[in-house]
């Protein structure tokens, strides 16, 4: 059977919304709280170089008052590094980081990065933090987080999410055989980006992944029906396509 699988709500765009306007209103930390009350198990947050949404006082507020793991999603830089090694969150997720990107365009290219990213991987293993590398469903992305000592790999979804027809069947296809490899390895798989109640359900059916990280789809959901129902709903799509099909019935 597959093992249960976790739902990280990403509360970066309540910041967002927030930083339109200066002020406090709305605040992430609050929609953290919400989130754990809907059932999410664990906070993830994406602290950026030019801090466009989330701010280091985010970081230290979600440190202190939030009971669920927070998993903080970061460049690998020396400056974040020190960061997480300071507020030591239960994990860190490694992600490639452009300014003039939108949103986290592509995996990190660890296959390419193994030198550079070497001693960050390290530190962070070193402190107890469970360090993740964000790539694209390909095995020299794995194989180099297997190399550089890392324990979880996330599965860039982005391109699944964006497509359609055969493209699509194709990127999930990926994703499955990703998936399975990490596994071989003794990685563990988690996978995110662009996923909706639309297209969730095929990625939490991939039995190794155990753990979907999701933001930008719930937050703007929330405006119509609110967090509490959009992570709910959500949950319940995740766990309908998580559970055993039932056997077909000898004929
Ligand atoms: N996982 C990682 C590593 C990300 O960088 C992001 C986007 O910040 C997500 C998951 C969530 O993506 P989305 O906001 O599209 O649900």
């Amino acid at each position: 059977m597959a093992a249960p699988l976790r739902l990280g709500v990403n509360i970066d765009h309540v910041a967002t919304i927030r930083n339109a306007r200066g002020g406090g209103h709305p605040d992430p930390v609050r929609a953290a709280k919400l989130a754990a009350a809907a059932g999410a198990d664990s906070i993830t947050a994406h602290l950026r170089e030019d801090r466009r949404h989330i701010s280091d006082a985010d970081i230290d507020r979600l440190s202190s008052e939030i009971a669920l793991p927070l998993n903080l999603e970061m460049a690998a830089t020396a400056e974040m590094v020190a960061i997480a090694l300071r507020h030591l969150p239960q994990a860190c997720c490694l992600v490639p980081e452009k300014r003039e990107e939108r949103t986290t365009e592509g995996g990190l290219n660890a296959a390419n990065q193994q030198e550079a990213l070497r001693p960050f991987v390290a530190k962070l293993n070193a402190a107890g933090i469970r360090v993740a590398l964000f790539i694209e469903p390909d095995h020299r992305q794995l194989a180099a987080a297997k190399a550089l000592r890392a324990p979880v790999v996330e599965l860039h979804t982005g391109a699944y999410a964006e497509a359609m027809g055969a493209v699509r069947d194709a990127e999930l296809d990926r994703l499955v055989r990703a998936a399975a490899a990490a596994a071989a390895l003794g990685l563990e798989c988690h996978a995110g980006h662009g996923l909706t109640f639309d297209n969730v359900g095929p990625v939490a059916a991939i039995a190794e992944v155990v753990e979907l990280n999701i933001g930008h789809f719930l937050i703007g959901e929330a405006v119509f029906s609110g967090l509490d129902s959009a992570i709910r709903r959500m949950r319940a799509l995740m766990e309908a396509a998580r559970a055993p099909r039932a056997a077909p019935r000898p004929a």
